[in-house]
């Protein structure tokens, strides 16, 4: 007797299978829900700190709506390495971010920089974020150049700059493997990275995020109070060379002005 035609799938059939789940998975990043899951870790590690407060480290308080002593205006702050540090996500277009030119499309580009900086935010800042919530106020992105279909690019961002309201962060799409010489990139900022030509030629767009921190019944609390508390800012000039606890060594107050100064310079002609 022969056997029932449906109790075996074809080789026709098998082949679809495999090549719809393939599909999938090249275009995991584009499925429903998917942009939603990885964003968990980031909520999780935002929440921890509220959830199983410990007594805080290297900090003496929570950050208060008004200016605590490290966030007076004109203090000299030096700061952590990690202030500044870029974190670093690799990416890839993927058929959901093509747009009709076949290229990834450049509104694809908000999301992908979603996922990057909350990692950044909710790894660097959870602890000076305990009585706030980071809430995006504005971003603004320059396409240098466009990415074609299925290729890989990375995510890089770092704390840009602050001021008495905003705190500012800035996310670049690099060609893989790019790393952006930090004296060039922390001294000049965005500007510098965009006027040098060799850089400019592996960076597909620059993203600059604004974030204001709302606390109850919308106070605004001051962003160097919160990188205060994070433990990220100290108070104080700092010496050059000067070792942190961490075995890093500390960002004199000079090295962060500059760095706050040219981040400012660059947020204000392309954002305010
Ligand atoms: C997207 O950005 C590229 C630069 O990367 C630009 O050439 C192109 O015109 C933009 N596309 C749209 C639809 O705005």
């Amino acid at each position: 007797m022969e056997p029932l035609p449906a109790a075996t799938p074809s080789v026709a059939t098998l082949c679809g299978w495999a090549l719809v789940v393939c599909l999938l998975i090249v275009n995991i990043k584009g499925l429903p829900f998917v942009h939603s899951i990885r964003l968990l870790p980031s909520l999780y590690r935002l929440l921890r700190p509220r959830l199983f407060s410990s007594p805080m480290k290297g900090s003496t308080s929570k950050p208060t709506a008004d200016s605590t002593p490290a966030a007076a205006a004109d203090a000299p702050l030096s700061a952590r390495p990690r202030l500044f540090q870029h974190h670093i996500t690799h990416s890839r277009a993927v058929l959901s971010d093509l747009d009709v030119n076949i290229h990834k499309s450049n509104s694809t580009f908000f999301a992908d920089a979603d996922i990057n900086r909350a990692e950044l935010l909710t790894r660097w800042l959870s602890r000076g974020l305990v009585g706030c919530v980071p809430i995006l106020a504005a971003v603004q992105c320059t396409f240098v150049r466009e990415i074609g279909p299925f290729k890989a690019y990375d995510l890089s961002s770092r704390i840009l700059c602050w001021d008495e309201k905003s705190l500012f962060m800035v996310t670049y799409f690099l060609k893989p493997r790019t790393t952006l010489p930090s004296d060039v990139e922390l001294a000049g900022g965005p500007a510098a990275v965009l006027q040098d030509w060799s850089l400019r030629r592996c960076v597909y767009a620059v993203l600059v995020t604004r974030y204001v921190c709302k606390g109850k019944a919308r106070k605004t609390f001051a962003p160097a109070a919160v990188l205060a508390t994070a433990g990220l800012l100290v108070s104080g000039v700092g010496t050059p060379g000067e070792k942190e606890s961490g075995g890093g060594q500390l960002l004199t107050a000079d090295i962060v002005e500059k760095a706050v100064k040219s981040g400012m310079e660059y947020v204000g002609g392309c954002m305010v």
